[in-house]
Formats: C-alpha cells, structure tokens, sequence
C-alpha cells in the first residue's frame, strides 16, 4: 500500500466513524423503505395525485432545446422538455395514469415498453391505439403489476422520436423487496447527433446506414454527456440501466469491478449472478449491484467497451459514459448483499404449442428491405393464440448481424435447446438474437385479449418491416 493509498483509507476509516455525516447528506438508504432514495438519475415527474397507491403526471411532448455538454445545445423532441422524459416513480400494484399532451406537428402515441398494460394503453397505432394527433390529448390509465424498470416512448415514427429525445424511465418498486439492496441509481444510455442546424433527428440515411441502424455520434448518459456519479467505498449502488438508444449496443465495462446482476426487463431474476462486462441491447433494461472499491479521491470511468454486433457492420469504440467519483462516506451496512425475494418461477413447457420464426432481410430493390419469415410488416398475417395459452418460440436469425427482439405486453422466459430454462431465470420482453443464430423462449399469456406487436428493436430495422403481429383471443 502506497503513502496516498494509506492517507485515504485514513481519512475514509475517520469519516466512517462519524454515522452523522451521511445523515446530514440525507443518503442512508432505509429511510422510506416502499420509496428507495434515488441518488442518481433523470429528473423525476411530479405526481399529481395525493392517494398513496395512484400515481397521476401530464406528459407534454414538445421541441425544446436543450444543452447536453457545456457548449453542446441541439434542438430535441422530449417529454415535456426533459432528456430523458421525467423519471416515473410507482410501487408494485399503484395506479399510472398520464395525462398526455401532443403539441408537436406530427402524430405520436407513447407506448410502455414493458409493463403488462390493457391492450388499449400500448399505444402501437393501426394495432392497439389510434395516434394521439397534433394538438390532442390522451389519458393513459393502468395498474403496475410488477416491478422493475420499464420505460416509455412514442410508437409512431419512432426512429426519429427517440433519436429526437423523446423516451423516459418508469421505475416501479417493490415495497417487499430488503431497503438494503443498494442506493438507487436509474443510468438512461442513449445517444444523439446533432446535425449542422443542431438538430437532434437525423437526416435520410444511406443504406449501409439503415442496415447497421441509426447511431448517434454522442453518448448519452440521462440526456448528458460523460456525466459524474459520486460513490462510497464499499456502499453498494443499485443501478437500474436502460438502453434507449434507437440502434447502439452497450457492453458496460467498470476497471476493477465486476457487476452482480439481480434483474432485468420484469424486475428480479430467479438467481443472482456475476458478469464482468453485461451487454445490453436497445430496449433492454439490467438492474445492476456494484459495490465500489477505491479510495476517495479516484475517479473510474464505466465505459462502453467495444463490441461488434456482427458483419458487416464496424464494431463500436470504446468511449467513457461515465464518470464515478469515489468519496469518503459510510460503507453499506451489511457487508454482504441481503438474500432477494425473487417471484420468477420457470413456466412450465409441457403442453405448449410451438411458435417458429426467422428474421429475414432482401436488399433487391436497393432498398432496405426487412420482414418476419421473409415477408414485411405492411405484409404480415398476425400469429394466433388464445389466453392462457403458453407457446414456446424459436426466433432464428437469418442475417449475419444482431437483432434485439421485443414482445408488447408479455414477459417470456429463455431457455436452452431441450427448452431448460436458462439461468438466471429471467423476465424479458427484450432477447438479443446473435448473428446467424437461434433463441428459444417460453411465453404465457394472461388475459389480455387484443393484437399484439413484436418486433426488433433497431428501430431502423422495425421500419424497414422487422415487426409482426400476436392476435390474442379468447
Ligand atoms: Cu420499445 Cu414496440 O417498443
Ligand atoms: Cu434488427
């Protein structure tokens, strides 16, 4: 141990000593056990409604301009002028309802990635909601029937609304769940481009563009750049990350720490375990526990390490999202992270019917061209099932390049080639499907008739007819 190592620890030891310095920073985190303290994260929306279990807010999309980095302005498209959209926060079993406002010139709907809405509250125009058009409202009313990180985002012309600014986190917790997790931190990546009239919505794109999907030249981290996160030696973090980004791929590398992964896409998983570099796609949603090591004073930079999401596409670079601060502070109370009440069962596969499909793409018109088994949304005869069914899918991909595939309003479970779940057990509305490869899931309905989308989550490629359709009835 060098002299300045020995001086931290010192000074660290000391501070650790006096349990009222944190109280005074308002950062011990068992202080309202069903409402964790958010250290970190987007600026939250208010809730306008004083019933403990109804949580009531106004979204307003709306041009803004906004500054990203000193220097750095651009015109967006936001939820009512934030970038990300305001922070929801709701318990397990409350109440959301929203209050929407279009005052762009454009029609738009928003659409809950992830929560188990009525098939009325998807907001997938021509399949669930009609869009909400210039000037108009809509009152968007559900329960929240699990917890996690779930987000929203328009569905109509969403390649340039969300690469225009427009998406927002929806953390929904769970008031069972130990308040000694870790202090909470809602990481939202994203990235944008501002062009020469410092506009964030991309100009037309190439067709090497399209195939490899729309990247913002900037990384975003809540709507800034390379932002700085203040974190205690030794006092976990609990990050709840989302990948809103239209098209980038996010493999997240920390120097020295590995990462514990306690959940996803529909909250907790049915294990925890550890990933030293966890890969999340656009869509995606990882909660995360870190426990920092380090002496006050250091600075670690999360990075974006590179990754390739196959050919014939450029591998990313690796580039700084974040900067984590270390300082002096008390460490978590219990050493050891407390056991989680995860709720995910595997479903049971016997029984189910089979679902095959492949994602396919043709380039013969010089246009991009993308479809489900060959054939382009505007094409597509929706899939049947009835509910309460279970179905267990297998979605190969036919091209040589990632496809992140997403499912509206069902969670489903992966599993291997013999149709063992895979473990973690996991909730996911959103699978990464490598390169040339297969994923097999189980997925059971509830009760929640209506058509239901799926689709890739490029949103260039959604676009270009990588998208389907589940007809549930009774
Ligand atoms: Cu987040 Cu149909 O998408
Ligand atoms: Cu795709």
């Amino acid at each position: 141990m060098n002299a300045r190592t020995s001086a931290a620890r010192a000074a660290r030891a000391a501070l650790v000593a006096l349990p009222l310095f944190a109280n005074a920073c308002g950062s011990e985190p068992d202080a309202a056990p069903q409402d964790p303290t958010l250290i970190f994260g987007p600026t939250p929306a208010v809730d306008e409604d004083r019933r403990a279990d109804v949580v009531a807010v106004s979204l307003r999309a709306t041009s803004t301009t906004l500054e990203v980095a000193p220097g750095l302005s651009g015109a967006f498209t936001t939820y009512s002028g934030k970038l990300p959209g305001p922070l929801i926060r709701a318990k397990r079993g409350d109440t959301l309802r929203v209050h929407f406002e279009n005052t762009l010139d454009e029609p738009t709907t928003i659409h809950w990635h992830g929560v188990r809405v009525p098939n009325s509250m998807d907001g997938a125009p021509d399949v669930s909601q009609p869009p909400v058009p210039p000037g108009g409202t809509f009152d968007y009313a559900f329960q929240l029937p699990d917890a996690g990180l779930f987000w929203y985002h328009p569905h109509y012309d969403s390649v340039k609304g969300l690469g225009g600014g427009m998406y927002g986190a929806l953390l929904v917790s769970d008031p069972a769940e130990p308040s000694d997790i870790g202090d909470e931190v809602v990481l939202v990546l994203s990235d944008a481009s501002l062009d020469d009239a410092g506009s964030a919505t991309a100009s037309t794109p190439d067709l090497k563009t399209l195939l490899a999907g729309r990247e913002g030249s900037t990384l975003l981290v809540n709507g800034k750049v390379y932002p700085t996160l203040q974190a205690t030696p030794g006092r976990r973090q609990r990050w709840r990350v989302l990948n809103a980004a239209r098209s980038r791929y996010f493999k997240l590398g920390l120097s020295g720490h590995a990462f514990t992964l306690i959940g996803g896409d529909g909250g907790l998983n049915g294990q925890v375990s550890e990933v030293a570099e966890p890969l999340i796609v656009p869509g995606e949603r990882l909660d995360l526990v870190i426990t920092p090591k380090g002496d006050p004073g250091e600075r670690i930079d999360l990075m974006s390490v590179a990754y390739s999401r196959g050919m014939p596409l450029a591998p990313s670079k690796p580039e700084a999202l974040l900067q984590v601060e270390l300082v002096a502070g008390s460490p978590s109370s219990a050493a050891t992270l407390p056991a989680l009440p995860s709720n995910v069962r595997a479903l049971d596969t016997s029984g189910a019917s089979s679902v095959a499909i492949s994602l396919t793409t043709s380039a013969d018109s010089g246009e991009l061209q993308m479809g489900i088994n060959g054939v382009p949304f505007g094409e597509s005869e929706p899939i049947h099932a009835k509910v309460l069914d279970t179905q267990v899918w297998e979605v190969e991909n036919k091209t040589p390049y990632s496809h992140p595939f997403h499912l509206h309003g069902f969670f489903f479970q992966p599993l291997d080639d013999s149709d063992v779940p895979l473990e973690p057990i996991a909730q996911k509305d959103t699978l990464d499907i490598g390169p040339l490869s297969r994923r097999r899931f189980v997925v059971s309905y509830d009760d929640r008739p209506g058509m239901w989308m799926f689709h890739c989550h490029i949103l260039d490629h959604a676009e270009a007819g990588m998208m389907g359709m589940i007809h549930l009835a009774h």
